[in-house]
């Protein structure tokens, strides 16, 4: 099982991440911290988790070299006009102390602000100018997505995906186009520890549903997940996801687990496939 994906330009992407929504202050700090101890290598962040700041400071001060490290920030989308896509990503690289970021995405869309082509332009220039190694978006629906690929060299589109969400046509165009899903949410946001398919599995290796769901993932190419918490613990058992390995029928038995479950659905979100 690879644990980065390559990209042609060199730029590896460590397949398991750590989220960080809802952790702030000193939460923030402490877990992103616990995380790069723990071997998380990918930290994801956003302008609208408001943690840029605490990230930044966990990454200048933990024992980990920060070229170490994929970081992952994304655009608000009231940013996505020409000029606000730059301002508002320096303001996010003063934030995280950083001169640039791994991953810049596109956090909703935002046609309602500006043309998808100028806010994807605009990207693609920080791109080019080295501010962001690689661009991509978040929460768009397939066809939507395909379009994007038309305007820009992405990435990746991040998206809710977890055993009881699968995202296939949108897997379906990434593939098409070379690039990756990001999954979010992952763990359902803690509700795979309640599934008896998964907790049934999880006493069968001797882990929890979280690492089976992690691990399930992993095992399926081209997928990123990056699952949060807030406690040392789980973030620490979250990362222990390479000692053991599910059968064809295992991962077979948590495909069949989807049923349409969406958890992040805001009434001004795009109209999912
Ligand atoms: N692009 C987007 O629009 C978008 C939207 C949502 C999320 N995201 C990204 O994806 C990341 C992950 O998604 P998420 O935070 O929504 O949900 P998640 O990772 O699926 O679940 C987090 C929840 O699960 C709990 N949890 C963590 N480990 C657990 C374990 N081993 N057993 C039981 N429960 C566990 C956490 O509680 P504790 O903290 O108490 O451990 C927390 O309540 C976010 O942090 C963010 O970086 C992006």
């Amino acid at each position: 099982m690879q644990t980065a994906i390559h990209l042609d330009d060199g730029l590896a992407i460590p397949r398991l991440g750590f989220g960080t929504f809802q952790l702030s202050g000193a939460q923030a700090y402490d877990s992103v911290m616990t995380a790069l101890d723990a071997g998380y290598r990918h930290v994801d962040t956003a302008q609208g988790y408001a943690n840029e700041a605490e990230v930044g400071r966990a990454l200048r001060d933990a024992l980990v070299d920060r070229d170490e490290v994929f970081v992952t920030t994304k655009l608000l989308p009231s940013n996505a006009a020409a000029d606000d896509v730059r301002t508002s990503t320096e303001q996010s690289l003063r934030e995280l102390d950083t001169d640039r970021v791994e991953l810049l995405l596109l956090h909703w869309p935002a046609e309602h602000v500006a043309p998808l082509a100028e806010t994807l332009e605009a990207m693609t220039k920080l791109r080019e100018s080295g501010l962001a190694r690689a661009i991509g978006v978040s929460n768009f629906p397939s066809a939507m997505l395909a379009r994007a690929f038309d305007l820009a060299p992405l990435v990746t589109d991040q998206v809710e995906h977890h055993p009881f969400l699968a995202v296939t046509p949108i897997e379906r165009v990434l593939q098409q186009h070379g690039g990756f899903l990001t999954a979010y949410s992952p763990l359902a946001k803690g509700e795979v520890a309640e599934d008896s398919t998964l907790r049934s599995l999880a006493a069968d290796h001797g882990v929890s549903p979280a690492q089976i769901t992690l691990r399930w993932m992993l095992q399926r190419p081209g997928v990123v997940t990056i699952p949060k918490s807030g406690t040392e613990e789980r973030i620490r058992s979250n990362a222990q996801v390479y000692d053991f390995e599910l059968s064809d029928d295992e991962m077979a038995s948590i495909d069949a687990l989807d049923r349409g479950h969406r958890l992040v659905d805001p009434a001004n979100g795009p109209d999912w496939d």
